[in-house]
């Protein structure tokens, strides 16, 4: 059976640059102590007009630009996004709308940072059971819009942008998505959560008050559980496989923090020449970070057809996800 593959790319980083040192005017923090703990040198943040779709648009239109494929010609478009223009509609169907793609079925994933990977595995399975031809797989989130800027441990890490990925039929059996692994785990829900604003906790005076429709994070909670969980997904997709880490040409990990990069790429003995990094220069974008981070290294000529890249992610749910692609 024909795999599905990525046909191409597209991303998108909205104009405004905030800098650690922009961030030092408004919390008590250090661009040292930003670099030294995150390796976030600056990130980028939409304008007033610009909502989750907007970003999505401009990454989609590249990937369909790059594929040669019209907006007519999809069948399905999938928003990974904790940050939708609305509850309802769907950034998806916004999205949908806004490309004229007409004949496409839409709908949003919200699996946190791993959301591009959960829908690329949908995308995969769509393709492969030739219910569609061609499916865009959109990572777009506007953090800054659940950001608490007057909490320094999680305004300092977060970041806007979209990234996306135009998924197809592969030619033949030879390359394109190997494996696409999706897991969760409920129980650890409290560790990243967005409080108020659904139907638990509606939006009121006092939810507004306290700041409860603000993403929270346990930081350093979540932090040693993505290490420990990420190398052994990182092993068990591999090795699902025959393959070993000598064998990726390029991985591309989720953007949450540079030392859970550093480390699981380490214990890996993956070399940091063969890992791509956006986050020193977008912060963690959430859904969007691989779709950005693939579409850099795909325009820049650092993947080569035939190369296995690996891509893992780990955020809000608790979800995590690999995918092992043969470009
Ligand atoms: N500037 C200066 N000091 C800060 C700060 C900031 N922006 N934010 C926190 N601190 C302080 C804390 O108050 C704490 O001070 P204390 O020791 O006096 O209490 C100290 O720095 C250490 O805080 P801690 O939270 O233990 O730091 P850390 O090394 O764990 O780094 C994160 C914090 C958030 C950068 C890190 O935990 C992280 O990146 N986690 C990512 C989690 C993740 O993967 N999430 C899923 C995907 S989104």
């Amino acid at each position: 059976m024909p795999l599905a593959r990525i046909k191409a790319t597209g991303s998108y980083v909205p104009r405004k640059r905030l800098t650690n040192l922009d961030l030092e005017k408004i919390v008590d923090t250090s661009d040292e102590w930003i670099t030294a703990r995150t390796g976030i040198k600056e990130r980028r943040i939409a304008a007033p007009a610009e909502a989750c779709s907007d970003l999505a648009l401009k990454a989609a239109r590249r990937a369909l630009k790059a594929g040669g494929v019209k907006a007519l010609d999809l069948d399905l478009i999938m928003v990974a996004t904790v940050t939708p223009d609305t509850f309802v509609p769907s950034a998806a169907c916004v999205l949908q709308s806004k490309l004229g793609a007409s004949k496409a079925a839409a709908f949003d994933v919200n699996a946190a940072c791993s959301g591009f990977i959960y829908a690329l595995s949908v995308a995969d399975s769509f393709i492969k059971s030739g219910r569609c031809g061609n499916v865009l797989v959109v990572g777009a989130e506007v953090l800054s819009r659940v950001t608490n800027w007057q909490d320094r441990s999680t305004c300092v890490l977060f970041g806007d942008g979209a990234g996306a990925a135009l998924v197809g039929q592969a030619p033949d059996e030879t390359g394109g998505i190997i494996s696409v692994n999706i897991y969760a785990d409920g129980n650890m829900g409290d560790l990243l959560m967005i409080p108020a604003g659904g139907s638990r906790m509606p939006a009121s005076q006092d939810t507004l008050k306290n700041n409860l429709h603000y993403l929270q994070m346990s930081g350093n909670e979540t932090f040693k559980i993505a290490v420990k969980t990420l190398e052994s997904l990182v092993r068990n997709t591999l090795e699902a496989s025959g393959l070993t880490p000598s064998d990726i040409s390029l991985f591309v990990p989720h953007q949450a923090n540079l030392r859970i990069i550093r480390a699981t790429a380490e214990r890996l003995g993956i070399p940091m020449d063969r890992v791509a990094v956006n986050i020193d220069r977008l912060g963690n974008t959430s859904a969007a970070s691989i779709p950005m981070a693939l579409d850099e290294a795909v325009r820049s000529g650092r993947v080569k057809s035939g190369d296995y890249v690996l891509l893992e992610a780990f955020g809000g749910g608790l979800t995590w996800a690999s995918a092992l692609l043969r470009w």
